[in-house]
């Protein structure tokens, strides 16, 4: 099985071939290709890789390029997980939302549409070129903001391309261990839109063991999530919501918070992955150690902002090591190149899961995967609060998918104002202004 990876000079590729490694069995992946448009970083993350493999007799071997079409031929499986703008993007993005009072966040709010409009064309292009040079290759996509990404992506690849997050699996783990069960054997009865979902119920055994957890104060204030939300809201809500609600439902305060933060995430990641390959350049740095040193930091800072406001101490320890992202996509390419039947929660067409949604819609949801691919399983419908959000967002999505098909900035603005965390359309205005000013990657939006 060959597997490219585009963005293979991502900081977060080790974590993939990390379990790779790990993977003996038949139909495994043998050949990486990474492929990036920044042969440094290429450089740079193929000593990391060089280090992993040490030792390892069927270590997958490792080709890194900067031509898109020898990466694409020949690939079974695409991962995609690229960065428009690079993390000096993300930061532009951060600032230039914060600057207006509302939320700079990658994948949610005023961000999120930024970073959705200038990674769409590009993953567009991606998504076509594939179909082209790899028409039989599954796309597995991480780029954020994943669900809108990997919508534009369907439309030229329909069911090949799948969303990944490992949101939903860290929080269902979470509950599962909060109230001791394997998380393995549960059933996870979750749904929403990519970072905009909420668990609605942990059956074992055909037993929901989530009012349990809901019912117990003490239980529920003891995991990240009870002590992000609170556990008053919580039970209000009687569902575990994605940690990415906390901007929503906390957005004030989160607001704040990120306003007063000495640095937004994008600038902190910024320079912390800038280290890293400034290091790297010195050919006897060594590079493992100088990789997971940094990749430590990172997990231990994520969303610190939002439980600074909530008031939560550091992360559980348990919930500092990795195993989420780069599982599900082994797991995810495992059923598909195996057909292991599975179950994971991926954003995948809609067809008629949920009722609120057209069938192209791409939604975070219980799959069922084979070789065949991911297919929804029926879930029950969400609640009156979470279709407000959802179809609000949905909306938004659409409007950056025309926007980013037409470059019409009228489009882009009512992308912008139609999101429930802007709440001007003059603040829709000036952020088109301000995001078109630093973006050159936005300069397509030129028509009226
Ligand atoms: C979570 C999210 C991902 C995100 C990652 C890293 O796993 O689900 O979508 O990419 O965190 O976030 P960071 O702020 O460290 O880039
Ligand atoms: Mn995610």
């Amino acid at each position: 099985m060959k597997l490219t990876i585009l963005g293979g000079g991502g900081f977060r590729v080790p974590l993939v071939y990390g379990a790779l490694l790990a993977d003996h069995a038949e139909g495994r992946v043998t050949a990486v290709t990474l492929y990036d448009t920044d042969s440094d970083r290429l450089t740079a993350i193929a000593r990391v890789l060089a280090d992993q493999a040490e030792g390892v007799p069927d270590a997958p071997a490792v080709l890194a390029t900067t031509e898109l079409d020898e990466a694409l031929r020949g690939a079974d499986f695409i991962f995609s997980a690229i960065r428009v703008g690079g993390l000096e993007g993300r930061a532009a993005d951060e600032r230039v939302a914060l600057d207006e009072g509302v939320l700079g966040q990658e994948t949610v709010g005023a961000g999120g549409i930024a970073y959705g409009l200038r990674t769409v064309p590009v993953a567009v292009d991606l998504a076509r070129r594939i179909a082209r040079l790899a028409p039989h290759a599954w796309v597995i996509n991480f780029t954020n903001p994943a669900g809108l990404v990997t919508e534009a992506m369907s439309r030229h690849l329909g069911d090949r391309v799948i969303g990944i997050c490992d949101s939903p699996v860290g929080l269902g783990r979470r509950i599962a261990r909060t109230l001791g069960v394997d998380p393995e054997r549960a059933r996870i009865d979750y749904a929403g839109l990519n970072h905009l979902g909420w668990v609605r119920g942990l059956h074992v055994d055909g037993r929901d063991e989530l009012p349990r957890l809901l019912a117990d104060p003490h239980l529920l204030g003891s995991f990240e999530e009870g002590k992000l939300f609170g556990t008053d809201w919580l039970q209000s809500l009687g569902a575990i919501p994605n940690e990415y609600l906390h901007y929503y439902y906390f957005n004030r305060e989160a607001v704040r918070a990120y306003q007063d933060a000495e640095q937004t995430r994008g600038a902190f990641l910024r320079d912390q992955q800038e280290g890293f390959y400034a290091r790297m350049k010195d050919p006897t740095a060594p590079a493992f150690p100088a990789w997971d040193r940094t990749r430590a930091e990172r997990e231990a800072t994520y969303m610190s902002e939002n439980r600074e406001v909530a008031g939560v101490g550091e992360r559980d320890e348990s919930d500092l090591e990795s195993g989420g992202y780069e599982q599900v996509a082994l797991a995810l390419m495992r059923a598909v190149a195996r057909d292991e039947r599975t179950s994971l929660i991926l954003n995948v067409r809609n067809r008629t899961t949920l009722s609120v949604f057209d069938a192209d819609a791409v939604v975070e949801v219980p799959c069922l995967v084979d070789a065949n691919g991911a297919r929804p399983v029926s879930v029950d419908p969400l609640p009156y609060h979470a279709v407000g959000l959802v179809t609000a967002v949905k909306a938004v999505e659409r409007a950056v998918l025309d926007a980013a098909a037409s470059g019409s900035r009228a489009t882009a603005v009512q992308a912008f104002a139609l999101h429930p965390l802007v709440d001007s359309v003059s603040v829709a205005r000036r952020l088109v202004d301000g995001y078109t000013k630093v973006h050159p990657g936005l300069a397509y939006l030129n028509r009226p």
